[in-house]
């Protein structure tokens, strides 16, 4: 194959041969392509897309470039991926739900970037937590435990950390088939058997519009078929912050009050939907209400908790320290008494970005208490003046500065709004 005239057939529209898209994709891997050759690729493939079978050759190469796991457990694997969001902390309660239902989790997680968390960050605000821990471990904690969740590693889909970072600095990035073989080869790589997709539509998603959600969950599912590993999605609402509080170690404790049968209506829902489809998909019940009420019995009787507390302690850390606190805390007043209309997710992850929560380098440090709590969420009624949230920081002067930006988020009106339709739509591959 000649990078030039394999470029070329992108640049004009045709289909590449498997085997030479195999052998790009080496190329890529083993650095023998230069950076602009393969930039060059990228932005033809941007332009002109990629077929679903092209899509799938890409996704198995990239899997294939790295080391991929394989399981061998009594239980089922399973394991989901969340195209992310603001105060998007499903991944911490959901784990411990799945492996009291019986599942093995083998979950590999993500950092923030921008105004989306990551649950690594999140799991580092416990004291002691390590996610940086070797394949062995992994495999020890997933299997003594039921589920363990880590950082990425070098060795798995070392392809997509390439290809990723060219995409980011060319434009590249929001095409759908690559976004499709870059969240798609590293979940396979991963092995688990029953993959669900959390692809969230809104202000605080990667994907804006409901549409564009749809069109990624069906690439991700028509793939995820083509390679032998039937997947589930969920299209979600993130047109506003998820639960009540947005920001590290202020997500860990909602997480928590979720696990001893409390916490926020919609981080609840989602938690038992996704628990109660990957259950479903692994055979363990006979339909969704069944699992449905498994993973709500779950979170009610402590066993999920019981999980989450053994997988803490197998990962080094402790629920007995404190979680980090922020010194300054100041309420943003109502400015009117109503209902909450609408929260809007993107000027909310802005606040917490500036608070320090989050990074806006991938070398910056965030401020593992920093962030937004007690926030009001739609149809929750307000009086004038009574907190819409406070805004936890490291400083005075810093949380001041942004009351202004945060009261913008919030829309108050004189009736009562209808409900928030968190679940748009479910998809089964
Ligand atoms: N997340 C990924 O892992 N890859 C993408 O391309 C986009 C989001």
């Amino acid at each position: 194959m000649v990078p030039q005239w394999f470029i070329e057939e992108k640049r004009d529209g045709r289909e590449h041969a498997e085997a030479d898209l195999r052998a790009w994709v080496r190329g890529i891997a083993d650095g023998s392509l230069p950076d602009y050759q393969i930039a060059a690729w990228l932005m033809a493939a941007y332009l002109n897309g990629l077929s679903e079978a092209e899509t799938a050759t890409l996704t198995d190469a990239m899997m294939r470039s790295g080391e991929c796991l394989a399981w061998d457990l009594p239980a089922p694997t399973a394991d989901k991926h969340s195209t992310g969001g603001v105060g998007d902390k499903i991944s911490l309660p959901l784990a411990p739900v799945c492996a009291a239902l019986g599942l093995a989790v083998p979950m590999i997680s993500g950092r923030g970037l921008g105004l989306t968390g990551g649950t690594l960050d999140k799991l580092e605000s416990i004291p002691g937590f390590n996610v940086r821990l070797s394949v062995a471990d992994f495999r020890r904690i997933v299997a003594d435990v039921g589920c363990c969740l880590i950082g990425q590693t070098d060795t798995l889909a070392p392809a997509d950390r390439r290809l990723y970072a060219l995409r980011d600095v060319t434009g590249t990035v929001p095409s759908i088939p690559l976004i499709t073989a870059s969240i798609m080869s590293k979940k396979l790589a991963e092995g688990a058997q029953h993959l669900l997709f959390d692809v969230k539509f809104g202000s605080g998603a990667f994907m804006r519009t409901r549409a564009d959600a749809h069109r990624l969950a069906e690439s991700l599912i028509a793939t995820g078929r083509r390679l032998g590993r039937r997947c589930r999605a969920l299209i979600t609402d993130m047109d506003q912050p998820l639960g009540r509080a947005v920001g590290n170690a202020l997500e860990v404790r909602e997480a928590l009050e979720t696990l001893s049968g409390r916490g926020p209506w919609d981080i609840r829902a989602l938690t038992i939907e996704e628990a109660a489809h990957l259950a479903l998909s692994a055979g363990r019940f006979a339909d969704l209400p069944l699992a449905r009420r498994a993973a709500a019995k779950a979170l009610a009787d402590g066993s999920a908790l019981r999980r989450f507390r053994a997988m803490v302690a197998a990962q080094g850390g402790t629920l007995d320290a404190p979680l980090p606190t922020a010194e300054i805390r100041v309420p943003v007043p109502a400015p009117r008494g109503g209902f909450i209309e609408h929260v809007n997710a993107e000027t909310i992850g802005r606040v917490a970005l500036e608070l320090g929560a989050g990074r806006v380098k991938v070398t910056d440090t965030p401020n593992l208490a920093a962030g937004l709590d007690a926030l009001l969420q739609q149809g929750d009624v307000v009086t004038p003046g009574q907190p819409l949230c406070f805004l936890c920081a490291d400083t005075e002067r810093r949380a001041e500065s942004l009351v202004e930006q945060t009261l913008a988020a919030f829309t108050i009106t004189d009736s009562q709004p209808p409900e928030r339709e968190l679940i748009a739509e479910t998809l089964i591959g």
